[in-house]
């Protein structure tokens, strides 16, 4: 149709036009802005130059969410991210302002840092100025070392990413939201508990809120090495082989990784996923093992983009029931350890904490441990690399999750890819734990045998277990504890608690307990103990006491050593921590005692026990 056909309606031309305007901006105001991407991991981040975020931020508790949402204003426009004040032309009055709230530290969990916060749960609202220069061809990343559980943030009012789960760390593309100058985060962090969460409502730990671990803001070239993975060849310990991702990359642009002491260096083509494949070689590594924990400063390169990490490299594997470490036969003498802070208690993140909680093991002469129930921090990762420590490291999915709703199990999924993606290079993890005591039932047995085989997807080189249940058989005078869980048959090594003399029996009760154990695996005690009061003492048989523990301890390392196929052991547990399922007065005050130490340092006589049985290797096959 000719345009002069239109003369006549040329009048209505700018009204169309105004229209038209109108009609996009209400669909733009009434449809919420396309959600922020996913957030991403990005393996080695903490290797990464960065502009920290720690230290006092602004907060405010909002127990009835109401900065998300508001019954009278049936929207979330005026929802306590916009802006840290009033805005020109409001009317109404706003009820919170940022600038006027008190502050707490960052990284660190809400609940001990103010008494009024002890027990809370709810919505905490947090909000922090910084300065920033952008620069040109750059992506920038607001990283979250972890925050409790779920989180949502934005970056001066534009909201830049959701998570869900307290215990991985997530970054969240901010590039589109900072400026040059002053801008200002503004996060939510819930640490309510969910029946469908995972973990769970009911857990044995203190469910400690907040940004729990480092904040900060990384810029990465437009093409950036997003995740590598490089590990010793289980078929020839002379080779590293790997492969490196590129965000951006283009199918025939070369990556390169060097380690430069060990003068081996390897190049690569990116394919058209982004990934390299490589294989270097090195003849003259040096083996990381629990003996000389050695680490390798590793550069990765890619285009403008370059990361410099410290890798060890060992291999592990089964055989049998056999846990090979660079082919050897190696008997793990551990112990549990849960994220807690020693002496001021709350949750650990700090380097001081890693090493004063791996320094207890060691110097009780433990090799491995297990991080329970959760992933940890990777100061504690990185420690234990450094220290020489093997590391079980946990998936939270804990006692009585929701085995039977997809959500959660994409969500225990997510959590276990998160875990992976961010740890996978460190050479003191040598097994991931997709679970804890959880319920035999298909429903269960179905979800966690679908992480163990995610797990494996993600990462081939290390092994699976997970934390069984065990049953117990009378026959006449002894007793027989027997591993026969179906979800056995998913796993490369078997972890099973126990809690023989505390929770079940006496304490000499573990002198005739056999095992039958139905798969020829190895075998993990990943928990056994008692609970004792530090400086509590009596007889042998006095609950509560030091004595007491330490006689657990006596008759279960007499009946582990009975165990053919055992092959490590971790106690529950090396320190005491919170726990609100712990109220006897006097005696537990909120927490579980179980720790060998108390959460003030004092070492109880079980771990004089165990620190014996250890250093004389009088536990556990000789390896
Ligand atoms: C359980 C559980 C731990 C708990 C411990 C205990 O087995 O795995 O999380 O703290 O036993 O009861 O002390």
């Amino acid at each position: 149709m000719k345009l002069f056909a239109l003369r006549p309606f040329a009048a209505l031309i700018p009204l169309v036009v105004l229209l038209v305007a109108h009609a996009t901006l209400a669909i733009a105001q009434s449809s919420p802005a396309a959600p922020p991407a996913a957030p991403i991991v990005i393996t080695g981040a903490d290797k990464r130059p960065a502009l920290s975020l720690n230290g006092d931020w602004h907060v405010i508790p909002d127990p009835y969410q109401t900065g998300l949402y508001d019954f009278h204003k049936h929207e979330i426009a005026r929802g306590w991210f916009v802006n840290q004040k009033a805005k020109p032309g409001d009317t109404g009055p706003v009820d919170y302002d940022f600038s006027k709230a008190e502050t707490i530290k960052v990284p660190g969990d809400w609940n001990t840092q103010k008494p009024e916060f002890f027990w809370y749960e709810g919505l905490m609202w947090y909000e922090k100025d910084f300065d920033f220069e952008p620069k040109a061809h750059t992506r920038t990343f607001l990283r979250v070392g972890a925050a409790n559980y779920k989180s949502i943030f934005w970056v001066n009012g534009q909201k830049v990413c959701e998570h869900v789960g307290g215990f991985t760390a997530f970054n969240c593309d901010v590039t589109a939201a900072v400026h040059a100058g002053g801008n200002f985060v503004i996060a939510v962090v819930d640490n309510t508990r969910h029946e469908d969460g995972v973990p769970t409502t009911q857990t044995d730990w203190f469910n400690y809120g907040g940004l729990t671990r480092e904040v900060s803001l990384i810029t990465v070239p437009e093409t950036f090495i997003d995740q590598y993975d490089l590990h010793l060849s289980r078929a020839d310990h002379r080779r590293v082989e790997g492969w490196v991702h590129v965000v951006g990359g283009h199918a025939g642009e070369t990556v390169s990784v060097e380690i430069s002491e060990a003068g081996a260096k390897s190049e690569a083509k990116i394919g058209e996923d982004g990934r390299a494949a490589l294989q270097i070689g090195g003849p003259g590594l040096t083996l990381w093992t629990p003996e000389t924990p050695k680490l390798y400063k590793v550069s990765v390169k890619a285009g403008a983009d370059s990361i410099e990490d410290e890798i060890g490299f060992r291999t592990i594997e089964v055989r049998g029931t056999e846990i090979l470490l660079n082919g050897k036969p190696i008997f793990l003498r551990g112990v549990c350890i849960h994220a807690e802070a020693p002496y001021r208690t709350g949750r650990a993140y700090s380097d001081k904490d890693a090493e004063t909680l791996l320094g207890w093991a060691k110097e009780m002469g433990a090799n491995y441990v297990r991080l329970a129930h959760y992933p940890h921090d990777e100061t504690m990762l990185r420690a234990a690399d450094r220290m020489g420590i093997l590391v079980w490291a946990e998936n939270p999915v804990y006692w009585a999750v929701q085995f039977e709703k997809p959500e959660v199990y994409a969500n225990a999924e997510n959590q276990l890819r998160e875990e992976i993606e961010t740890s996978r290079n460190h050479a003191a993890i040598i097994l991931w734990s997709m679970a804890n005591e959880t319920p035999i039932n298909d429903a269960r047995t179905k979800f966690i045998s679908s992480l163990a085989a995610r797990a494996r997807e993600l990462d081939p080189t290390r092994l699976i277990t997970a934390a069984l249940l065990v049953h117990t058989d009378k026959n006449g005078e002894r007793s027989t504890k027997v591993v026969d869980d179906p979800l056995g048959q998913y796993l490369d090594v078997l972890g099973t608690n126990e809690y023989i003399g505390w929770y079940e029996q006496h304490p000499e009760t573990a002198d005739i307990t056999d095992w039958k154990i139905s798969y020829n695996k190895p075998l993990i005690m990943s928990e056994f103990g008692a609970d004792a009061k530090a400086g509590l003492h009596g007889g042998p048989n006095d609950r509560w006491t030091e004595e007491y523990q330490a006689n657990v301890f006596r008759h279960q390392l007499g009946m582990l050593n009975r165990i053919g196929q055992l092959r490590g052991m971790s106690p529950w547990v090396l320190m005491d921590f919170r726990s609100p399922r712990r109220p006897l007065a006097g005696i537990q005050d909120d927490f579980n005692r179980k720790g060998l130490v108390s959460d003030q340092g004092v070492k109880k006589q079980a771990f004089f026990v165990l620190q014996k049985a250890y250093t004389e290797k009088t536990v556990g096959k000789a390896d």
